[in-house]
């Protein structure tokens, strides 16, 4: 049976590289994701993100302040699982329907602190057209006007803010959608992913 959702994103990625759902997965699955983000943060598990090589280490704070947590599949709790299985199924469903080889999805929690943004960026300066689709799921259940950290989405001459509220789901076309967090007047949460063409190497 084909989910609804899977249906609706893809062809706003098809008319417009970018899809937008609220109201995706369970709201204990929501919340127990959220929970456990935010466990492993306060754990210190989580460490600053990078950003393309070649790039000196310490303008890494100017162009993004997260901290992130990359995600195994093989090591996940019962709400990541139900996350993982979520995404491989909309996996599938994007690559019959764009006729595009998606070998694989990477993952990561995100946290932004007070104060930290990300500059603006395509998702594909870290590697070669590896990645085709970008995924991110927002988990901030008291999210309100004036938290900031919205998602600021560039089309030619104009802009599209998303704010990041709990159960949020959005997807773009990682090589063409330009895009920017804006500065986080609260801890902000996701869960961000990207599907690839290409298989893990070590
Ligand atoms: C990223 C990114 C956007 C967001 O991690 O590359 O652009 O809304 N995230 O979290
Ligand atoms: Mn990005």
């Amino acid at each position: 049976m084909i989910n609804p959702v899977f249906e609706r994103m893809a062809e706003q990625l098809l008319s417009t590289s970018f899809a937008m759902e609220d109201g995706v997965l369970e709201p204990e699955i929501l919340d127990s994701l959220a929970k456990e983000a935010l466990l492993e943060y306060k754990n210190g598990d989580f460490k600053e993100a990078h950003i393309g090589k070649g790039v000196a280490k310490q303008r890494v704070s100017e162009v993004r302040g997260d901290k992130v947590l990359w995600l195994s599949k093989h090591d996940s709790s019962p709400s990541l699982a139900v996350y993982w299985e979520y995404i491989d199924s909309f996996r599938t469903f994007l690559s019959d329907y764009f006729r595009v080889h998606l070998e694989r999805t990477e993952l990561h929690y995100a946290v932004y602190p007070i104060g930290a943004f990300y500059a603006p960026h395509l998702d594909q300066f870290r590697d070669h057209g590896n990645r085709v689709f970008s995924i991110i799921l927002y988990l901030n259940k008291h999210w309100k006007t004036g938290d900031g950290g919205e998602l600021r989405i560039y089309k030619g001459d104009s802009c599209r803010d998303i704010s990041p509220i709990h159960g949020r789901m959005v997807c773009f076309r990682s090589d063409q959608v330009l895009h920017e967090v804006l500065v986080a007047n609260q801890l902000r949460i996701s869960l961000t992913g990207w599907m690839r063409r290409d298989a893990f190497t070590l």
